[in-house]
Formats: C-alpha cells, structure tokens, sequence
C-alpha cells in the first residue's frame, strides 16, 4: 500500500446526503483518510459530524475559510479538500482551498455561472493544482467502456445522441424535497436553473465523455410546470455538436416512476449504443445486421482501460459507490504522482474542471435560449 492523503470536508453534515456518499466512497480504496471538516453552518452540527468520523476537535472548524487557511498552512494538512455543499457557494468556498495551495473535488454544477467556473479553472491552472468536478456516471466501468467503444469507430460515424435523465421526486406541490429540495429549487441558492443544473449537467457531460463530441449550438425549451415553483423542473434541450451531428436531451423533476434515469442512446452509422445508469452493470451494442451484444461489467470484452475499475467477479453488482470511488481512486492516483514528480496529464481519468466550464456553458446557453423564446444559441 502507498501513500495515504488525508482530506477535509466542506458540507456533509448529519442530515445532508451527498457527502456521506462520497465519505463512503473515498474509503473503498482506503487511499485518502478524513481529517478535517466544516460541515455545517451550525458549530454543534459540525462537531456533531466530526465526532462521528474520530476527527480531532481542533480540525473541526467554524467556516470553511477557517480551515483553508489553518489547513493551508499545517506541515500535515490536508491533501484536498471535497465541497459538498448547496451550489451556490462552491465558488468561494474551492477559491479559498485553491488559494491556499490544496487540491479540490467539487459536487457539480461546480458553480452558477460559466465566468465562476471559468475563474476557477484558471486559478486552479496559476497554482498548478488538480481540480476534479464529480459527475458520478462516469467512474462507472461500463461508461468508461462506452467511450472506448465509440473512440473504437466500433458503431462508426456519430449520427445523433437521445439522452435523458428523469426524476418524479419533486411531482408534488405539496412535497418541495424536504433540505435536499429545499435549496434546489430556491434561486438564491441554485442560481439561474434547478433541473437544468441538477441533472442536465450530468446529461451534458455523459454524453461529452462518452462520445467525445463538443456541443456548438443549443435550442431550449425550460418550463416550470408544478404550481408554487419557481424555477425550471422539465427541460427539453435540442443540441447540434461540431460534427454536425445532432442530439436531444430531456430532464425533469416531475417524472412520476423515475428515480435516477439517466440514459444514453448513441446511434452512429455502423450501429447503436445504449448505457442507462439504473442497471449500469451492462451496456448494449447493436450492430447495423441486429445483432445486440450484452456486454457485462467483469468479461474479458471489456477495455481494460475500463475493467482496472472493477473491484468484483461480474453477477456481485457493483454501484454508484464504486462509479464515485472510482473518480476518487484516479485523483489520489493523480495527487500522490504529483507529489512524487512522476504526474503527466494523460493519467487524469476523472472529471476535471474543464469538464465543470463546459456544463456551465451549456446551462447558460440553454437559459439564453429559453428567455428569448427558443432561439439557437452558439456555446461558448
Ligand atoms: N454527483 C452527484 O450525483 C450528486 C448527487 C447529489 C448532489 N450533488 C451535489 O452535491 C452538492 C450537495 O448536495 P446535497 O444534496 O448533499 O445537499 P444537502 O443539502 O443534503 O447537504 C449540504 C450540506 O452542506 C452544508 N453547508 C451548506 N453551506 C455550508 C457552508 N458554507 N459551510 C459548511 N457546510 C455548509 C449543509 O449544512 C449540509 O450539511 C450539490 O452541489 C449537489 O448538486 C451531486
């Protein structure tokens, strides 16, 4: 075993979802150990969380900017910091750990605007740090497969992309999510979007990384449908990549029957790929004469670019953990060759900051669309 990296924790507090996941996650491969944290607001709430995870009482902080600069400037500080946090404060709070010379992990959307996003990804350039945004899809094996198929030229030519991610948890006007919902469909809190930044990014930057392609122009059409919202919660989005291809993606909140239904269709012109995250063990090719390959996650068919991800034989089913603790497992890989002088750019496997401008892009280009009556918009 190398080198353990020690993190802290921005968000993530007792009833918050998301940072007990990627916690939980992070320790698959036991490269990286929690130290330090500010994980709520509330003092009690954040040494209540501290408490839980054995961390010392001194590294539990009373704000994030508290801990960049005193973990900033400890001989055994932390190695990166994961922000966790509602996405409107994800600016200032990774500005503050990339100021203080730490690598980042942020939850996406990574910001609420391209310009943030932007600064970060400059910022994080300047200081020469790694700067991973966790769109979770992609650190599964069979999505890492995917993009090694299409790059293959396996199913040719990329001719158009149907790609959607439906959600029914917010159907009710009665029901706003309880603290999850709560600041997602509040602006002060979400920016411009809700649905559009919760899950479109995902869409967005699956499709990106499967297929390579880069997004030129978008046209949008984003309602607010359940009474007593205020911002989008379905989102129909037609796209045109570069190559001329085109794509649709759709996104809602209200999706009665759908959990986290992010699916992806490539259909190119020697056959079709299909890769849905609700049963993400497998991946479906189809060729131009109907013949349908099944490919299972732990078969020799997989890349084995792909397969070094896996950690179980094929039929023990492995998860959204493992697709999170895989991006992880490329970051400390990443950090640790940093620290060694032995980092080159090529080992990157995980989401980068890049990634997290280009999700930015396509959220504002669909608000710019949507607002003028849905027009074409270039991306920038
Ligand atoms: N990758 C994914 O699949 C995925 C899934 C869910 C959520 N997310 C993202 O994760 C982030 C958090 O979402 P969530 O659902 O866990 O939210 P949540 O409301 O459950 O948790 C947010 C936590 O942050 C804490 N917090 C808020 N402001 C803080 C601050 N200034 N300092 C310290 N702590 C603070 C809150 O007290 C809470 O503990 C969002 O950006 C969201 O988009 C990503």
């Amino acid at each position: 075993m190398g080198k353990v990296l020690s993190y802290g924790m921005v968000g993530g507090g007792p009833d918050a979802f998301i940072g007990d996941a990627h916690r939980r996650s992070i320790a698959l491969d036991g490269r990286a150990k929690i130290v330090a944290g500010a994980f709520s607001r509330k003092r009690e709430k954040s040494m209540q969380m501290a408490e839980m995870l054995n961390i010392d009482p001194e590294r539990c902080y009373d704000s994030y900017v508290q801990m960049a600069e005193a973990e900033g400037k400890r001989k055994d500080g932390i190695d990166f910091a994961v922000v966790v946090t509602p996405n409107h404060s994800h600016y200032e709070i990774c500005k503050a750990f990339l100021n203080a010379g730490i690598h980042v992990a942020c939850d996406k959307p990574v910001t609420i605007s391209y310009q943030q996003a932007k600064e970060l990804e400059e910022l994080a350039r300047q200081k020469g740090l790694l700067f991973m945004v966790t769109y979770t899809y992609m650190g599964n094996v069979t999505a890492k497969y995917a993009r090694d198929i299409v790059a293959s030229g396996d199913i040719g030519e990329i001719r158009a992309v149907m790609a959607e991610y439906p959600q029914g948890w917010l159907a009710s006007e009665d029901d706003c999510g309880g603290k999850q919902g709560e600041w997602r469909c509040d602006p002060s809190q979400s920016g411009g979007v809700n649905c559009l930044g919760d899950l479109g990014t995902h869409v967005e930057n699956a499709v990106a990384a499967m297929t390579g392609l880069k997004i030129k122009k978008v046209l949008a059409r984003m309602d607010t449908v359940v009474p007593g919202r205020i911002l989008d919660d379905n989102d129909m989005v037609m796209v045109e990549y570069e190559n001329g291809a085109t794509g649709m993606y759709w996104t809602s909140q209200f999706a009665i029957g759908h959990d986290n239904s992010l699916r992806v269709r490539i259909y190119g012109s020697k056959g079709t790929l299909q890769w849905f995250q609700e049963t993400q063990e497998k991946i479906t090719v189809i060729s131009e004469d109907g013949t349908i390959r099944e490919i299972h996650r732990g078969y020799a068919a997989v890349s084995e670019a792909a397969a070094r991800y896996g950690r179980l034989p094929s039929g023990h089913p492995e998860g959204w953990f493992e697709a999170m603790g895989n991006l992880y497992r490329s970051f400390a890989e990443c950090i640790i060759a940093k620290e060694n002088g032995t980092f080159t750019a090529d080992m990157i496997d995980y989401p980068t900051i890049e990634e997290g401008v280009e999700g930015l892009a396509f959220v504002e280009a669909c608000l710019e669309s949507s607002r003028n009556g849905n027009i074409w918009v270039d991306v920038k």
